[in-house]
């Protein structure tokens, strides 16, 4: 009884806190391009009432709102004449592929092609600024004192030379610039001072796929200590992450390669327990190996006809030409067994379709043509 009190107690605390923090700000943690979330707010107040900054794209609309900018090359904006979010401030955003040329937002709100050949970014138009100047070339290019973009000489390793061709303003990862000569840095290392003080290394070896960390008692780029290991940010000697066909050991500090040979992926800590099996079969052109729950270890599909069983050889991911997967009986069928004439056939993926996860024919005997609406076959110039 006195437990229900207190809950109910609790209850009401948590409506009146409802009601007072209504209208509260929420920010969202990624931008709405990339997240399921559309709200465009990216920043809020301390107390939270109120957002004060949004995302690239959007803007503050009259009610103190971010509102999505209209125009679609657009990064900031507000209320145009007709109120609604179409007077761009700033442009060069773009929620599709970005042109060749930068665009800038011209004095009447709308975005413009900057009007220098190879110009990636330059300055908006309005009164005190009539001209629009570029401030950035395209990659390997500089902005001249007259204006126009030029390519640099240092073509490899220069990313911009902006006043002079033959001097780098700024080179490439992995070069440092030295009185406009980009030199490179030491082996592994993304940014540097000079050859011998790395900042940040590599994430790893390209070819080996061993992680990279910097030592900071000699400012170089090492490797991982264990063998497998693509990430160790806290020092060689420690790993956080595995690389494929290896899993972490007890101690936390090495990876263990999966034992199976044809393993791809291992429970963790478990390199006998494989959780995923690839093996190309160039002669069965199949990946052939599927995981044998009970072993842990990679042996043949058990299905005949199957194409693919990785994670389990019991369970077959999809069969071979002209068979159907059936899921449910755990077999592959000859499409002709569950579609008439049937000789090639698929399973329907589309989800909110009525026809989900039923057997679909791509393709039919001699004589017979798929017919689109219903995906069965019927005979050629017959009817369905
Ligand atoms: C302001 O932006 C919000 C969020 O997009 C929107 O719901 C609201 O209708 C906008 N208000 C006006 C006056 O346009
Ligand atoms: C805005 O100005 C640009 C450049 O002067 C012009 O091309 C464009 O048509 C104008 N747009 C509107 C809506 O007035
Ligand atoms: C005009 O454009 C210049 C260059 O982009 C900018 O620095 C300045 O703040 C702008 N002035 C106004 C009134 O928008
Ligand atoms: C590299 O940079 C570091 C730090 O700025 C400096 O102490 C060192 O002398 C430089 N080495 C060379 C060879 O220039
Ligand atoms: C291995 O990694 C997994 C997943 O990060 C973790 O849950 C587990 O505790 C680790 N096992 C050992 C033995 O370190
Ligand atoms: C590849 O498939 C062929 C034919 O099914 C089989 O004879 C051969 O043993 C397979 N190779 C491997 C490495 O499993």
């Amino acid at each position: 009884m006195g437990r229900l009190s207190a809950l109910l107690c609790l209850c009401g605390l948590l409506a009146v806190a409802g009601v007072a923090t209504a209208a509260t700000c929420v920010a969202n943690p990624d931008h709405p391009f990339e997240s399921e979330d559309p709200s465009g707010c990216k920043k809020c107040s301390d107390d939270n009432s109120k957002c004060v900054e949004c995302w690239v794209g959007y803007s503050f609309n009259s009610t103190g709102l971010c509102d999505r900018c209209e125009q679609n090359d657009c990064e900031s904006c507000k209320p145009g004449p007709n109120g609604k979010m179409s007077f761009c401030t700033q442009c060069n955003f773009y929620w599709d592929e970005a042109p060749d040329v930068g665009t800038y937002a011209e004095a009447n709100g709308t975005c413009v092609s900057c009007k220098t050949a190879h110009c990636k970014e330059c300055t908006n138009v309005n009164a005190t600024n009539p001209t629009s100047t570029c401030v950035r070339c395209e990659m390997g290019m500089g902005v001249m004192p007259d204006g126009s973009c030029q390519p640099c000489k240092d073509v490899e390793n220069c990313l911009w030379c902006d006043g002079n061709t033959a001097k780098c303003t700024e080179c490439m990862s992995g070069f440092f610039n030295q009185d406009g000569v980009c030199k490179p840095c030491s082996k592994g290392c993304r940014t540097c001072t000079n050859a011998t003080v790395c900042l940040e290394c590599d994430y790893s070896d390209p070819e080996t796929l061993q992680g990279l960390v910097l030592d900071t008692a000699t400012s170089k780029c090492v490797p991982c200590n264990s063998q497998g290991c693509g990430n160790c940010p806290q020092g060689p000697d420690t790993c956080e992450d595995c690389n494929e066909g290896y899993t972490n050991t007890t101690d936390g500090k090495a990876c263990a390669k999966c034992t199976d040979p044809y393993c791809t992926s291992c429970a963790p800590g478990k390199p006998d327990v494989c959780t995923m099996c690839a093996m190309w079969n160039d002669t069965s052109n199949k990946l052939q190996w599927g995981v044998d729950k009970a072993s842990g270890k990679c042996v043949d599909c058990r299905i005949k006809h199957c194409a693919s069983c990785q994670a389990d050889a019991d369970k077959c991911d999809w069969c071979d030409d002209g068979f159907w997967n059936d899921e449910k009986k755990g077999a592959c069928v000859p499409c002709g067994d569950v579609l008439e004439h049937c000789t090639g056939c698929s399973t329907n993926g589309m989800s909110d379709s009525p026809t989900y996860g039923q057997p679909l024919c791509d393709s039919c005997e001699k004589g017979w043509v798929v017919n689109e609406a219903t995906s069965k076959c019927v005979k050629k110039g017959g009817k369905a």
